[in-house]
């Protein structure tokens, strides 16, 4: 077993260096797309992955439009070769991959009973299967490395329900939360570090079909009271991403204004201070 370096280094522009690291994003649109940035304004170079090419098109050019070396791959997470071809594709260009970001995903609404087949076997292949074939293939580059940071965008779904109508979503985001353990411990000879960010609702399309009422009602039982701007998990991505949470692995982080850990109203908002 090779043993891990320890970094002792508590320079913050050293720790979170990210100049020339090679960056891989699946989910070309909503976070994947603010990540892009994120990271790409710190120098790293990116390559993008995503089943829609217009998307993947659409956000290269206004990443390079900014300055930041940006490429990308199309391909489908859900298929095991093609996510396969994706990173032999990217290693063939670049050599390596410091750093996963896993954002693609999807959901499906419609209350337990009535989720079909169909419905399920899309959520399932997309966001539970997808997140194994991404973080394997990733992995494998990184083993040899002996480097590497795995980054999973879970969900506030995956350790509570919070709608009637997500249970194939909700149950996908848990595998992801478990998937992310699993993997932590197996890469962690190889000096490889695999987390994952939680988010609470968060202004992309991907809610953007949800009813008005519901979307009100989800950010009251929030202590922030809003949703998350999809810029406001950078931070996260950059600490899970950077020589600061070296020691930081197996682990979901909830960026969800509280909205986990708090279940009651408060003093004030009930009127009683
Ligand atoms: N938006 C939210 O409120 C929210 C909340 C919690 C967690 N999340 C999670 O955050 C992640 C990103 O969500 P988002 O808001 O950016 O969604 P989004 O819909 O804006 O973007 C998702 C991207 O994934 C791509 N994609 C979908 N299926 C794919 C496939 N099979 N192969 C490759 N690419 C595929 C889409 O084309 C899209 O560009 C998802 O995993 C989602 O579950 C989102």
């Amino acid at each position: 077993m090779k043993m891990k370096p320890v970094v002792t280094n508590i320079k913050v522009d050293e720790l979170f260096n990210f100049t020339d690291k090679v960056v891989f994003i699946t989910g070309a649109g909503g976070v994947g797309r603010i990540c892009a940035k994120g990271f790409g304004l710190q120098k790293a170079r990116i390559v993008l992955f995503d089943v829609k090419d217009e998307v993947c098109e659409k956000t290269c050019s206004e990443l390079k439009g900014l300055g930041i070396e940006a490429a990308y791959v199309t391909g489908n997470i859900a298929e095991q070769k093609s996510v396969n071809a994706a990173v032999d594709e990217v290693v063939s260009k670049y050599g390596r991959i410091d750093i996963l970001i896993h954002t693609a995903g999807v959901t499906k609404n419609k209350v337990c009973t009535e989720h079909t087949q169909e419905d399920v076997d899309f959520v399932i292949d997309i966001n539970l299967k997808g997140t194994i074939y991404v973080n394997q293939a990733v992995a494998r580059v990184m083993k040899k490395q002996n480097y590497g940071k795995i980054v999973d965008i879970g969900s506030v779904g995956g350790a509570l329900s919070h709608m009637d109508v997500t249970m194939t979503y909700e149950a996908s985001k848990a595998g992801v939360h478990a998937i992310v353990k699993s993997f932590a411990n197996e890469m962690a000879p190889y000096n490889i570090n695999v987390n994952a960010i939680a988010p609470f609702w968060i202004n992309t399309p991907f809610i953007s079909h949800q009813p008005k009422e519901y979307f009100e009602a989800v950010q009251r039982l929030t202590p922030f009271k809003r949703c998350l701007e999809a810029e406001e998990l950078v931070g996260a991505a950059y600490y899970l991403a950077s020589d600061a949470s070296n020691f930081v692995t197996g682990q979901v982080l909830f960026v969800d204004g509280g909205y986990t850990s708090v279940h009651a109203m408060s003093m004030e908002e009930l009127g009683l201070i």
